[in-house]
């Protein structure tokens, strides 16, 4: 097999390109209409009252975390076993990341060890929880809400997985996630591995007003564009020496007037890239189609297999952005995989032990269920382009290897 053949990437068709050219041609490459075109399909699309789009993912979690307010010093707690975005959010306001431990069968959180940090800590001690869709799989974000409630914690999810994931609530309704009835906020990632594309590219959806609105000020620099909210007095956006009114000063502040009254970003998305979201978010339940039916077929072929040790599987409600083996001599495999032009993927390297954590004190052996996971973890090649014929070559080059 001479292509070589990566764990995910992109589908873009000629639809997608077309709408590009189409919005480069336009009067705006940024700030026009197609982001709140991207942000309304969006919200749709989830469940969720408002979407804002950002310039990628890990701006999306930073901007929630400003948005919630998180102050140095706050401790959020997360899980190990996800990019760092997840955890370094909370790093870039000062706070203190505090990792608990996956659940070993599913991957994400283990809410158990949640509960227990929690009990085990004077009350305050922690703001908030960021629990992660992993692999596409969803957080039974019901039972978190209550939890964060008792504690009075706010909850981001990091959904960059799982665009049109859902779990099921105790009352058996689906719950989509990103819905925005349990998180505070909901963010996604649009990297071209993920199941939408924008090149680079983040959304957060949310049913709070107050929440949506600042998320709107912090992405672009905490400037402000409301006559009702202005701080400053109108003689002083107006260019004049305090004049009484009296009829000869205008009761409208300029046209060009706008107030920065928060520290914010740039961390908007240009009308290109909403294009082009806009365009794959109208294949999104195609390519889940395509994911789920990539993944019965690794299920199939590995189920008895006595060299798997766990492996991500088929579950109701899961968005399949990763299809994942526990394996032994995971190295091995992953080397011969790549000799053969495969490149699978680790996800991921647990967070804990980045030097960077290490250095705030992180050791091996504090999360041993993240860490066991960590060695016999592999992401086999999973995207709606996958042919037939590669992902058969995948599974033949896996089953020789153990032979
Ligand atoms: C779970 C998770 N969170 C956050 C991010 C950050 O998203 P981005 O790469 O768009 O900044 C990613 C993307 O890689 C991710 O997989």
């Amino acid at each position: 097999m001479k292509k070589p053949i990566p764990y995910g990437r992109q589908n873009i068709t000629q639809e997608d390109i077309d709408t590009v050219i189409e919005t480069l041609k336009s009067d705006y490459l940024t700030q026009g209409p197609r982001i709140a075109e991207f942000e309304e399909s969006f919200a749709k699309y989830v469940g969720s009252e408002y979407a804002v789009a950002v310039s990628n993912g890990t701006a999306a979690l930073h901007l929630c975390a400003m948005a919630l307010n998180l102050q140095p010093g706050d401790k959020v707690i997360t899980t190990p076993i996800t990019f760092a975005a997840s955890a370094n959010c909370v790093r870039y306001c000062g706070g203190e990341v505090e990792f608990a431990d996956i659940d070993p069968e599913t991957y994400l959180l283990d809410i158990n060890n949640v509960r227990e940090i929690l009990e085990n800590a004077p009350r305050g001690t922690y703001k908030g929880i960021i629990p992660v869709d992993f692999a596409g799989r969803a957080v039974d974000l019901e039972a978190f809400r209550k939890l964060a409630d008792d504690y009075n914690l706010w909850i981001i999810e990091d959904s960059c997985h799982a665009p049109g994931g859902f779990f099921e609530d105790s009352s058996g309704t689906k719950q989509l996630c990103g819905n925005g009835k349990f998180a505070e906020l909901s963010i996604f990632s649009f990297h071209p591995v993920k199941h939408i594309a924008s090149g680079e590219g983040g959304m957060i959806t949310t049913n709070d007003k107050y929440l949506y609105e600042k998320l709107l000020q912090l992405r672009t620099h905490g400037i402000l564009k409301d006559d009702l909210k202005y701080e400053n007095s109108l003689s002083f956006a107006q260019g004049l020496d305090n004049v009484d009114s009296d009829g000869i000063v205008s009761k409208n502040y300029p046209g060009w007037y706008m107030e920065m009254q928060d520290l914010g970003y740039n961390y908007r998305i240009t009308d290109f890239q909403a294009a082009l979201g806009s365009s794959q978010l109208k294949r999104a339940d195609e390519g889940l189609a395509k994911r789920k039916n990539i993944i019965a077929k690794y299920k199939e072929a590995f189920q008895d297999k006595d060299f798997v040790k766990g492996q991500s599987g088929i579950v109701d409600g899961h968005a399949y952005h990763l299809y994942i083996l526990e394996v032994d001599n995971r190295l091995g495999l992953y080397n011969y995989l790549r000799d053969h032009n495969i490149f699978a993927q680790i996800h991921y390297i647990p967070c804990h032990l980045m030097p960077y954590y290490r250095k705030l004190g992180w050791k091996e052996g504090d999360l041993p269920n993240a860490e066991e996971y960590y060695k016999k973890c592999i992401s086999l090649p999973v995207y709606p382009t996958l042919e037939k014929e590669e992902q058969l070559y995948v599974i033949e080059k896996i089953q020789s290897f153990y032979e």
